[in-house]
């Protein structure tokens, strides 16, 4: 009798347990049409998500749609599904269930990101999770309480990229769902603890296997790029870097992000002179106006600046008025902090504490604020139909010159 309880209960216990988990969303083309839901296939076959406009709970019967995953990778002990989902309409609540022979998901959604002209965008940027779980997992909540278009993430995820470590980040990765069970995608990059290109291309199925690539958000409003600092600068990646940002001369806006600084702002962080030579005067010349940096662990804005060797030059840069390029980092998602010894005369503010950056992008300007992510369980969330009012208690950067960084169009 006593065995018979022991394997009902192990049975009901299997029965609960989920099939699928640590679910991401990721992106490999414009977020107003596409994205990717990515999961890890504990058990069961033939995994089915069924999505729709419409909110049909957990009832795969209701669901409009249906896809099947593009693609399947066994990678850091976990079987990696992705779904590639295109033809979306934009601006728009999408619901969705994974379900296969053995279990159904809860019920989760995301929102197509807005086009047109009067499009307004937020986005977090940041990267560093590696070491700490409560600046990580402080981090990751608040992005469910910002509710951003999209994440930018400038890599070292985890300390050695073993499946352990890959399989807890992911875990608390999901404290980026929302309440309500709304997902963010991620644009990921990869960092020099990701061993090889393959632990960030298989795990978030982006766009390029050689982990650099750029995305439109909307109407061309804007380009983002993602480089990547773990492989060959020169050669084939700045010649696509060049291509890509002169046949985009029309889009309103380029950004970038990667792992490693030109310039870090902590003293024993060599300079980067290879990325210095191959995308700084690139940057400026074809108006990339926000480049986030990571790798250093430490706090960083500067004023617009453009590569110069001048007499009013700091380290090959020097402060301009206008159409300079402002570089914002350094990456504080939970890795050791470090004091930014190490600013120079186009330095705006610095400092040390866990943080990201939050970013609204418009037609007319880009603002940054830098926000401190250890009071996390006490910010409030933004509406899901307004993510640029400012949460009750959230704790913005205020420093001498002022909390938000302001980029005018030209
Ligand atoms: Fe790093």
């Amino acid at each position: 009798m006593k065995h018979i309880l022991i394997f009902l209960l192990v049975f009901l216990h299997i029965q609960l347990a989920a099939k699928t988990d640590k679910y991401r969303l990721t992106l490999r083309d414009n977020p107003a049409h596409s994205i990717v839901i990515g999961w890890n296939q504990v058990s069961g076959d033939n995994p089915v998500v069924f999505y729709d406009t419409v909110d049909h709970g957990s009832s795969e019967d209701g669901y409009a749609n249906m896809a099947v995953p593009n693609r399947s990778v066994e990678f850091a002990e976990m079987d990696n599904r992705f779904v590639r989902l295109n033809d979306l309409t934009p601006n728009t609540s999408y619901y969705f269930i994974i379900t296969d022979s053995d279990s159904k998901s809860k019920r989760y959604w995301f929102k197509t990101a807005p086009d047109g002209p009067d499009a307004r965008y937020s986005f977090i940027a940041g990267g560093d999770s590696r070491n700490n779980p409560e600046p990580r997992r402080n981090a990751n909540l608040l992005v469910s309480k910002l509710k951003p278009h999209a994440v930018l993430f400038g890599g070292d995820m985890t300390v050695r990229g073993s499946a352990k470590q890959w399989e807890a980040w992911l875990d608390d990765w999901q404290l980026t769902i929302s309440e309500d069970g709304r997902m963010y995608p991620l644009i990921p990059a990869r960092g020099n603890h990701e061993k090889n290109n393959e632990m960030v291309y298989h795990l978030f199925d982006v766009p390029s296997e050689e982990i650099y690539y750029a995305i439109t958000i909307g109407d061309d409003l804007i380009r983002a790029y993602t480089l990547n600092t773990e492989i060959s600068i020169a050669g084939e990646q700045s010649a696509w870097l060049k291509n890509d940002l002169e046949s985009h001369s029309n889009t309103r806006w380029k950004i970038a992000q990667y792992h490693k600084p030109i310039r870090p702002h902590v003293s024993t962080k060599p300079e980067k002179n290879t990325q210095y030579a191959e995308w700084a005067q690139l940057f400026y010349e074809q108006k990339v106006r926000l480049v986030v940096e990571c790798d250093a662990h430490t706090v960083k804005t500067t004023w617009p600046v453009k590569p110069s060797t001048g007499k009013e030059s700091d380290e090959g840069f020097m402060r301009v008025q206008q159409d300079g390029t402002v570089y914002v980092g350094e990456g504080c998602w939970g890795a050791p902090l470090r004091e930014s010894d190490d600013p120079k005369s186009w330095t705006r503010d610095h400092g040390m504490f866990n943080q990201f950056k939050w970013i609204f992008i418009d037609n007319e300007k880009i603002e940054v604020r830098t926000v401190k992510v250890d009071n996390a369980p006490d910010v409030a969330s933004v509406p899901n139909d307004d993510p640029f009012s400012i949460p009750a208690n959230i704790d913005i950067w205020e420093p001498e010159n002022g909390a938000v960084v302001t980029i005018i169009a030209d």
